[in-house]
């Protein structure tokens, strides 16, 4: 069949307020042109995150009853790491209650004076976590990454030249290579087994470990059955467990592949480096088997973590991501190509290429898709990522101008990805009246959250 339908039928249902552009003008120039700052029930349909707005199964609402609140030894936390372990094969696995946690204590526990982590391209809180203790993040994506139509299978690959040369360079000081999969940052494109495996190769030819960023595993492992020669006979789990088997340790996220609202992990073989990361879990997240989580919020997970390994689900969420990007492609909307796992990135620099730079490109495209449809998204460029140069005072713009549009899982249908289709499509034929913003405050960090802006 040419048609792939959702695998599921809805049981449970929320409404969406339907709003008017008019209403839309007044509730944008309210938050000061920022989405971040208007509220979820103004919105139609939010692509601003995957993360953390799936929709639950059945059977994951029914195991939030099975939940064992024990604070210690709970029945939930043994459900959750058999079936980590399943996936994984780790030794050590300490829940959290989300993935940045885990990333704060992998780092800490891991963090030497003048530490570097090698990666494909770090998400921007594993970034912001090494930063903080004072060691380095180096990306190094393949140059394809960088080129938003250019067509690569597994366009999230780590440059392994370059890694030969930073490992060299940085002998004795790499804590470790990190690979993101799917690379988010990158266009949620995916890492092929053989990427992995050599990284891992140099890595401990190195001396240092290989750490896998698992957010979305179960994406990466269907991306690699579809396009990695070797791959098309084997099962997603098992692809999934040699992904794993050759990482020394593990961050997730379990509100991206996990399919729960909330929750990650951290996952190792070392004992002495999982002791260390329970002794600080103690201190920030709670006791080892429940780590800032219910225990109902464990059943989900583990729940989770099973369906999302079913064929039917990953062909349904890839294809519906690839649908929606062909629809924009087939309108002549500038994108990253190929589609990516979970979300679909326009090239805001291209679609409003009248738009400098320096009068936010990502962000004028973002709110005029919200204006013209109620359709949230994220800029991922200028605003996010651009600083001004200390010395000079002059503003550096990142290398792409981006706005992504995340799909949840299991979340809408087809009847939506076509209405949001045709909304974008709508703007790209106005693109031309578009004009900039400028920024009228902004706080020193993180400032994509809280800027306010105004129209130029
Ligand atoms: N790593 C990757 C690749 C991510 O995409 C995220 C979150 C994290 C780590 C951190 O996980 O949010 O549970 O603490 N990404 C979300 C996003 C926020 O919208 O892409 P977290």
């Amino acid at each position: 069949m040419k048609t792939i339908i959702e695998p599921f039928k809805i049981k449970s249902v929320e409404p969406i307020r339907m709003t008017t552009r008019a209403e839309r003008e007044r509730v944008l120039a309210a938050a000061g042109y920022n989405l971040f700052l208007i509220r979820a029930d103004d919105v139609l349909i939010d692509f601003l995150t995957d993360s953390g707005t799936s929709s639950m199964s059945a059977e994951q609402w029914a195991a939030l009853m099975r939940g064992d609140e024990a604070y210690a030894g709970s029945r939930s936390f043994f459900a959750f790491e058999a079936e980590v372990r399943r996936i994984t094969g780790f030794k050590n696995i300490i829940p959290t209650h989300q993935g940045r946690a885990a990333e704060k204590i992998l780092f800490s526990v891991l963090h030497r004076e003048g530490g570097v982590y090698l990666g494909n391209t770090h998400f921007d809180t594993t970034r912001a976590n090494i930063e903080y203790l004072g060691d380095t993040a180096i990306d190094l994506p393949i140059p394809e990454a960088l080129i938003p139509a250019q067509l690569h299978p597994f366009k999230g690959n780590l440059d392994l030249d370059r890694l030969a040369l930073e490992l060299e360079r940085h002998a004795g000081r790499v804590l470790g290579v990190i690979v993101t999969v799917t690379n988010n940052s990158g266009g949620g494109q995916p890492v092929s087994m053989a990427n992995i495996r050599e990284a891992s190769r140099r890595a401990h030819a190195a001396g240092t470990r290989l750490i896998i960023d698992a957010c979305r595993f179960a994406e990466n492992s269907w991306f690699i059955k579809q396009r990695e020669g070797g791959y098309a006979g084997r099962a997603i789990l098992e692809i999934a467990q040699e992904i794993f088997s050759y990482a020394d340790a593990a961050t997730m996220s379990a509100k991206k592949d996990g399919l729960a609202n909330i929750g990650g992990f951290l996952a190792c073989h070392d004992d002495a480096i999982a002791m260390q990361a329970r002794n600080l879990l103690i201190l920030t997240e709670g006791f080892p088997t429940y780590g800032g989580l219910a225990g109902r919020d464990l059943e989900a997970i583990a729940q989770g973590l099973r369906e999302v390994l079913e064929e039917d689900y990953l062909h349904y969420r890839t294809r519906s991501v690839e649908y929606f990007c062909e629809k924009l492609q087939a309108a002549g909307v500038p994108m990253i190509l190929p589609a990516g796992g979970h979300a679909v990135y326009l090239d805001a620099g291209a679609f409003v290429d009248h738009i400098p730079p320096e009068q936010f490109p990502g962000q004028v495209l973002v709110n005029e898709i919200y204006l013209a449809g109620g359709i949230r998204g994220v800029e991922i460029g200028s605003v996010m990522f651009g600083r001004t140069d200390p010395e000079t005072g002059r503003a550096i713009h990142p290398p792409m101008e981006l706005v992504r549009l995340a799909i949840p899982r299991r979340v809408y249908t087809q009847s939506h990805v076509d209405y949001a289709a045709e909304v974008i499509a709508g703007v790209y034929q106005r693109r031309h009246e578009l004009r900039g913003l400028r920024i009228v405050h902004q706080a020193p960090f993180l400032r994509h959250f809280t800027a306010r802006f105004e129209p130029i």
